[in-house]
């Protein structure tokens, strides 16, 4: 039996997760839960879970949380606050991280699940994108991607030489703007923009997807992930989101994973690595998904996808800086403070106004995103005012 600790088990891929538990309780043991606000489901998870331990990292609900189990009888030992998650992921006996956070909240619980040797399955992909150049280098722990295109990557590498790949082509459903004139986009809600053509997920990943720097971000993650240069990186429209990823190799051949749209099963393969084990959950008819598109991205119409290649290919601090401006902009879009068309805009000049250098620690990682956060936010302001 494994010990597994969910970090962020209250949201889409924590929920996702736990009902891959849920149906295999002989291979896993909840050992702990996290969540940030959410306590109200939290609690129905502890009191179905029973998890031996429990953070909150918000210190408010953190101590309803802590009155309302009392009350209730709930035997959970709590953790509070950011450090919480690093007390948890640090737990001898655990054997699995699933880190499904979201946001650059993930980096230093990843960082240091990796440290402690930990296996740590990863979804939040801001981890990698902000703490690449320090966690790629770290000789301790192991990474199994969770992202449905880097499990594909991953899956299609087994077996394979790294020397041997010519590219990496990750697909794109090219979300719900994908048909729509760039002449409108003017226009675009934050409705429109939480309706993902493909996948349910949670808020930010989906306006990620809607402006195509979720993609972006992605191809950072792979260049960290799997240690393939930025040129060697492609990104793929491919809206019926059968083919999740492919690799080209040096003899002409690619090699593609393909399913359904859902993330239960890369974090099933994730979770049950290197198994594969009987998910049971709908097959991909191959006759209804056909016919297969495939289309080149527009760079012009989702500038965020040219910003995150130009960060990359920048390397130091700039994917960090990349990743917090998007956070404040999708934040700031989602409370409706500025417009979906802004949200590029902050971002490049965010990119333009910081100064530029290399990442040699933790702390200049966290040091790099606090400003780059407090710098958007003037940004930001600045569009409110406009508003
Ligand atoms: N959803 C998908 O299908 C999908 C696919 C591929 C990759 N991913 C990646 O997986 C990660 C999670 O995505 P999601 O869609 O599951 O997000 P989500 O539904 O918004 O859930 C986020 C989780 O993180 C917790 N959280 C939020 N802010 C936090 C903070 N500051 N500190 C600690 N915990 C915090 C939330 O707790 P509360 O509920 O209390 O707010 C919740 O449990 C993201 O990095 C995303 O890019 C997601």
């Amino acid at each position: 039996m494994k010990n597994i600790i969910i970090l962020g088990s209250t949201g889409s891929i924590g929920k996702n997760a736990l009902d891959i538990i849920r149906k295999f309780k002989e291979e896993f043991n909840l050992l702990g839960i996290s969540a940030n606000k959410n306590i109200g489901l939290l609690l129905e998870q502890v009191e179905e879970f029973k998890p031996k331990f429990t953070c909150v990292v918000s210190e408010r609900e953190g101590k309803i949380f802590k009155d309302i189990t009392a009350e209730r009888g709930l035997s959970t030992k709590l953790l509070l606050g950011e450090k919480g998650l690093l007390d948890l992921v640090s737990i001898d006996q655990v054997d699995i991280v699933l880190v499904a956070i979201v946001g650059f909240a993930g980096f230093l619980p990843t960082y240091k699940a990796l440290k402690m040797g930990k296996r740590v399955a990863l979804a939040n992909k801001e981890s990698l994108v902000s703490g690449g150049e320090l966690i790629s280098k770290l000789k301790s722990g192991e990474i199994i991607p969770v992202d449905s295109e880097h499990s594909a990557i991953f899956q299609c590498l087994r077996g394979e030489s790294i020397e041997k790949v010519e590219r990496l082509i990750l697909t794109a459903s090219g979300g719900p703007f994908f048909r729509k004139g760039v002449e409108k986009f003017g226009e675009i809600t934050v409705n429109d923009a939480l309706n993902h053509p493909k996948w349910n997920m949670g808020a930010k990943i989906t306006v990620d997807s809607s402006t195509m720097m979720n993609k972006g971000l992605e191809v950072i993650e792979a260049h960290y992930l799997f240690g393939v240069s930025p040129e060697k990186i492609d990104v793929v429209i491919h809206p019926q989101s059968v083919v999740h990823s492919m690799v080209e190799f040096v003899d002409g051949s690619i090699i593609s994973q393909l399913g359904i749209t859902d993330m239960k099963i890369p974090i099933g393969y994730a979770l049950f690595y290197p198994e594969r084990e009987t998910l049971g959950f709908t097959r991909l008819d191959l006759f209804e998904v056909s016919p297969l598109e495939f289309f080149p991205p527009d760079f012009g119409k989702f500038p965020c996808l040219k910003l995150a290649f130009d960060s990359l290919k920048e390397g130091g601090t700039s994917p960090i800086v990349l990743n917090s401006a998007n956070e404040v902009a999708v934040e700031s879009f989602l409370k409706e403070e500025i417009g979906f068309m802004d949200i590029p805009i902050v971002i490049e000049e965010t990119l333009n106004k910081f100064e530029k250098g290399e990442v040699r620690s933790v702390d200049d990682i966290v040091y790099v995103h606090r400003m780059a956060e407090k710098i958007s936010m003037d940004i930001v302001q600045k569009f409110r005012k406009r508003v």
